[in-house]
């Protein structure tokens, strides 16, 4: 595996590649890495013939209360790990290399549509910081598939949305959610779960399921079931931030003839903040 902390080496070795007549697939990533991560690597790999991870704790995407600071940084570990999929480049720049003139000063992406409802909502300009920096790392490598976790659904749909809008030549990719054994999303973030709380969190996804299960067995009070797992959710002692029944094409609360829905929830632990959703087709 390559490592480049710059873009010029990165480029001038995919500019290579490329006249080979190789295909790039991206899977764009904060880091500490885990077996979802390396889930996108091997999906990227059965796209393309060259794969190339970037790691970048992007502070842009992070509010000020936020955990940016706190945010796992395991570089030693993730390198190995990339290795051992052989992984072939590896981008993990500075921050002065992806915002040489500061953040302030930084050129922003900005999709309107479904960035200010759900995560959108309790994280002001944490979408406009990953779209920005989404855009500029698909500018630095110009992948032809970038690989990105369903976990992350409304990210994936804004990103989606942002391609679309600004007509990025890039095949977006959905990889499926990779679960622990009681269905706890796998998430960097999943390390701040204290081992007393770590027997709980399931509830999330446990709810998430219930709900759909509901919904396919033909109820559509979707307030009604979203109340009742918030309920849930609170009375295994964690703090639902959302619980809601969205259209899962522009994450719009879901109407009663739609075809496509996705359930999304996000609740606090003591140190974390875990999302997950489940879709569904009826
Ligand atoms: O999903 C993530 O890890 C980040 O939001 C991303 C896409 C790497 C942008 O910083």
């Amino acid at each position: 595996m390559q490592l480049f902390h710059h873009i010029a080496g990165l480029r001038a070795a995919l500019e290579e590649a490329r006249r080979a007549g190789k295909t790039i697939g991206f899977v764009p990533t904060m880091g500490n890495l885990h077996d979802a991560h390396i889930e996108l690597v091997k999906r990227a790999q059965q796209h393309c013939d060259l794969v190339v991870v970037s790691i970048f704790v992007n502070r842009l995407q992070f509010g000020l209360n936020e955990d940016w600071d706190k945010y796992p940084r395991t570089m030693e570990q993730d390198m190995a790990r990339l290795r051992a999929v052989n992984c072939d480049f590896l981008f993990h720049p500075d921050e002065s290399e992806i915002y040489p003139n500061g953040m302030d000063l930084q050129t922003r992406v900005v999709c309107p549509a479904m960035t200010d409802v759900l995560c959108g909502a309790s994280r002001p300009g944490h979408f406009e910081g990953v779209t920005t920096v989404v855009s500029k790392l698909f500018n630095i490598v110009q992948p032809h598939k970038a690989v990105f976790g369903i976990k992350d659904f409304q990210q994936l749909a804004v990103i989606r949305r942002m391609v679309e809008d600004l007509c990025m030549p890039v095949e977006i990719v959905a990889a499926p959610v990779h679960r622990e054994a009681d269905g706890l999303a796998m998430s960097s973030r999943n390390s701040f779960i204290t081992a007393q709380e770590r027997p709980r969190v399931a509830v999330l996804n446990q709810s998430l399921n219930w709900v759909k299960a509901e919904i396919e067995g033909g109820r559509r009070d979707f307030a009604e079931l979203a109340a009742t797992a918030r309920q849930r959710i609170e009375e295994s002692g964690f703090r639902v931030d959302y619980f809601a029944i969205c259209n899962s094409k522009d994450l719009q609360p879901a109407a009663a003839d739609d075809t496509a829905i996705t359930v999304l929830g996000a609740m606090y632990t003591e140190a974390a903040r875990l999302i997950d959703n489940e879709s569904l087709e009826l």
